[in-house]
């Protein structure tokens, strides 16, 4: 193997036995097949060791490992798409960046920096692109996490922790694809209270919320829609993506209140509606204005969005036995046009007015 050391100083050890002839491009599972390189950084005694990007593959770990325990662990998750043969984009890395070193901070995890982060991203991009998939709905799946590497069983935070980038080809997050999903709140469990972590991409949040979405999904629901933990009232997100509710002209979204998951493509859609001559209202809205809005004929559309999601319509909502259906086949006007227009930017169909692009030449 031949190590290369950029100027900007990651060493490459470039794989040698690819795994591209695994992946099935026509079929792609969410987050099931890797690219062939990875990046890891290791900080140890108060600093960031040398980054480097390797053959993606197991890592080995002790069994003692802070993050087994105590979970003391965030990650990120964007998107790089398929321009053209010399082109990649990645939608709003540096946002990523941003709410990657919020929720180190929440964490205790020590943060990162965006030179590194821009440039192993840009490496991992050139080494692996044609992972990249050209597919319609389909991206390279990009998931930096950093996690606590102390081997050590006492619950307090770690002094070691190890930073990876992996990168994943992949199409629809959900099953149905940009078809609707349906959603159920529930009244047994709750997804995050005001002052803990769920406005950070940790992992425990999200295995925390595995076992309602199982009794959701054997109730036929695709996923649950959260209320708050407090007076259990208020919407505030599906746990995969936000929420946004269009009633009359004017589009509803959850409030970030400390509880909730601040989303890049949440600040897209927002942005959009702006701009579109929408009523745009961040705010706290109870599940009973959405069910009032929908019995008096105000409310129009429901949809998700995430980067995972994208803008993900949303046909039934169930609530303590009542139901809002909009019908399975019913996909808005106003969500289709946010799907267009921001898959539009991310594929480069469509000039990139609000700067949300990084473009990588391969
Ligand atoms: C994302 O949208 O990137 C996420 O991290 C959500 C995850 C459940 C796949």
């Amino acid at each position: 193997m031949n190590d290369i050391m950029t100027p900007e100083k990651i060493n490459i050890i470039p794989n040698e036995n690819s795994k591209i002839h695994e992946i099935d491009f026509d079929n792609l599972v969410f987050g099931k097949k890797f690219s062939d390189h990875m990046f890891v950084m290791e900080y140890e005694k108060g600093s960031w060791g040398q980054p480097l990007i390797r053959p993606y593959g197991p890592v080995q770990i002790s069994p003692a490992l802070n993050t087994l325990h105590y979970g003391q662990a965030i990650f990120e998750g964007m998107k790089a798409f398929y321009v053209d043969e010399d082109t990649i984009n990645i939608y709003r890395p540096k946002d990523h960046f941003e709410r990657m070193n919020y929720s180190s901070r929440r964490m205790g995890i020590p943060e990162t920096d965006y030179e590194t982060f821009i440039t192993a991203l840009e490496e991992l991009i050139k080494l692996d692109h044609r992972f990249v998939p050209t597919q319609d709905q389909s991206a390279l799946y990009i998931r930096p996490f950093v996690f606590a590497s102390d081997d050590l069983l006492a619950a307090r935070s770690s002094t070691k922790f190890s930073y990876y980038i992996i990168t994943s080809p992949v199409g629809a997050y959900y099953e149905e694809g940009f078809n609707p999903v349906s959603l159920t709140t529930t009244n047994e469990y709750v997804r995050a209270v005001v002052g803990g972590t769920g406005d950070v991409k940790t992992a425990g949040n999200y295995a925390a919320s595995f076992l309602p979405a199982k009794k959701a999904k054997e109730d036929g629901y695709t996923q649950v829609l959260w209320l708050d933990a407090k007076e259990h009232k208020y919407v505030e997100e599906v746990g995969t993506m936000n929420i946004h509710f269009l009633i009359g002209n004017t589009l509803v979204t959850p409030k970030l209140t400390g509880s909730i998951l601040g989303g890049i493509t949440r600040r897209s859609v927002t942005s959009l509606a702006e701009e579109w001559g929408y009523n745009v209202e961040e705010r706290r809205i109870t599940i009973d204005e959405v069910f009032e809005a929908s019995e008096n004929g105000t409310l129009k559309e429901v949809f998700g969005s995430g980067t995972a999601a994208v803008i993900s319509p949303v046909g039934l909502i169930h609530h303590q036995g009542r139901k809002i259906d909009f019908g399975i086949d019913s996909i808005g006007e106003f969500a289709k046009s946010l799907y267009d227009e921001i898959t539009g930017i991310q594929y480069g169909r469509i000039e990139d007015r609000h700067n949300w692009i990084h473009t990588v030449k391969v």
